[in-house]
């Protein structure tokens, strides 16, 4: 994933305005592409600054209101920069009752960060999760996109130290 916040003109590249039109077509209404397209710009983009929601508005010929609507609605979608690994813990009420809340805490003191925030070099960022449906392997973390189950302190330090 790479980082621009200081883009100020997103572009999509040939092909993968290609893959928005493929997107698109694939849908009765395009409109319903928005989440797909909007995961690409933030896969490009590290986020969705303002910049790129405006933009993505205009290769879905939507407005900016709906843009920042489905954004907002769902916190997989980064409204501010993020760290490279971004790190979710769960603390629902399988991985509560299996140790996600101390192991959520362990995380956080370990990069010695908050809820949705980002480490200062940029490599980490930590997020508090609800269920993200991988219960029986509780407790379970998320990097990027990668679940991690039965996941004890002394292993999320192995997996925070492999991530480069
Ligand atoms: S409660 Fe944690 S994955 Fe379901």
């Amino acid at each position: 994933m790479s980082v621009s916040p200081t883009l100020s003109s997103p572009v999509f590249s040939a092909e993968e305005l290609a893959e928005v039109a493929r997107l698109k077509a694939k849908y009765p209404e395009p409109k319903a592409a928005i989440m797909p397209v909007l995961w690409m710009a933030q896969h490009k983009w590290g986020w969705l600054s303002e910049d790129v929601m405006r933009y993505v508005g205009e290769v879905m010929d939507l407005p900016y209101a709906h843009v920042l609507g489905v954004a907002s609605f769902y916190t997989m979608y980064f409204k501010k920069p993020m760290g490279r690994h971004h790190v979710q813990v769960c603390t629902n009420v399988s991985c509560m009752l299996k140790g996600g809340t101390e192991l959520y805490h362990h995380v956080q003191q370990r990069l010695g960060i908050g809820n949705n925030e980002a480490t200062a070099d940029g490599k980490f960022s930590l997020e508090e999760v609800e269920c993200m449906g991988a219960c029986g392997g509780a407790p379970m973390i998320a990097i990027n996109e990668t679940f991690h189950e039965n996941v004890s302190s002394a292993a999320v330090d192995r997996l925070l130290d492999s991530c480069s």
